[in-house]
């Protein structure tokens, strides 16, 4: 299994390395790629670890080679917000990095799984399947966009706010990855119940938990750490179906006659990527309201990322 990911050097990065370095099955091999100069440093420091995952560096102008033979490749690169910032303001300057590593993909590993997290993702998602559209190497069920970032902060604000197990929540999120557009579906959380107050509170919490670390950050950037450990936790999940195991996750993938041309589901993945988008199920009033509510947002955020390529 080779796992390549693009922006290692960044705060993401960092922690998503060390993670898999740490978890990737026995003989997986982590290709590290970043424009900062510092990228050989963190695949040295990553290989006094010891585990039986082999990682290597790759600078500037080796996309190629740290791209090459890559299963699964996962992409934080980019700018991070600010305050005051929200994701689409990040827009015009990550477009281009992420078309480019697109590109990148196309000419080494078309065949890859790829999992994008550079904001915003809602239009991001659409600029790699319209790079590979135009390549003739697209494959819906192989573009992902990691939304797993929603799904841990549901589950750790609900264990908190329910004084139950952690491990025990789980909650659908479906829509996109930015603001309104994230729509946590408490409904449907298992063994918890919430008053109407308790929706009216927890739903903007969750859809404003990037915001709130990008304000405690005070400057310094958005969430890393979280990020990390949502992205090697869907990293993972994709490396399960690889392998033949029947694992379903939450990511924000092409549908067919969906609520929108993209748009974040269950997915049952497998050796080929999506094996199965499955339904999401009922919705409460709430839910069905907010959904409705988000796609006019939704859809202009995916809008302007297949322009970018086409437009
Ligand atoms: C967040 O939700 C960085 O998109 C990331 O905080």
């Amino acid at each position: 299994m080779k796992v390549a990911v693009l922006g290692a050097a960044g705060g993401i990065g960092h922690a998503l390395s060390l993670l898999l370095k740490t978890q990737l099955p026995a003989g997986s091999e982590l290709s590290l790629y970043d424009v900062a100069p510092v990228v050989p440093g963190v695949a040295v420091d990553l290989s006094h670890i010891p585990t039986a995952v082999n990682v290597k560096g790759f600078g500037a102008d080796d996309l190629a080679a740290a791209l090459s033979g890559a299963d699964i490749v996962i992409i934080p690169a980019g700018m991070p917000r600010k305050p005051g910032m929200d994701r689409a303001d990040l827009f015009a300057v990550n477009a281009g990095i992420i078309k480019t590593l697109a590109e990148g993909i196309v000419a080494n590993c078309p065949k890859a799984l790829v999992g994008i997290i550079t904001n915003p993702v809602n239009g991001t998602v659409p600029i790699v399947a319209e790079v590979f559209k135009k390549a003739g190497t697209y494959d819906k069920n192989r573009v992902f966009g990691v939304t797993t970032l929603d799904v841990i902060r549901s589950e750790a604000f609900i264990a908190e706010l329910k004084g139950v197990d952690v491990n025990s929540v789980k909650v659908p999120v479906i829509g996109g990855h930015s603001g309104t557009t994230i729509l946590p579906l408490l409904s449907q959380v298992e063994g918890v119940t919430f008053s109407e107050e308790e929706v009216a509170a927890l739903t903007p919490r969750i859809q404003n938990a990037g915001t709130e670390v990008v304000n405690a950050k005070a400057g310094g950037g958005s969430a890393t750490l979280s990020m990390g450990a949502a992205a090697a936790r869907f990293c993972l999940s994709l490396v399960k179906g690889l392998q033949g195991e029947d694992v379903v996750d939450y990511a924000y993938v092409d549908v067919e006659n969906g609520d929108a041309p993209y748009f974040a589901h269950p997915v049952r993945l497998g050796v080929n990527g999506i094996a199965e988008v499955l339904p999401y199920g009922e919705l409460s009033a709430f839910e069905e309201k907010a959904k409705n509510d988000m796609l006019a947002t939704l859809n202009a955020d995916i809008q302007e990322g297949v322009d970018f390529i086409n437009g």
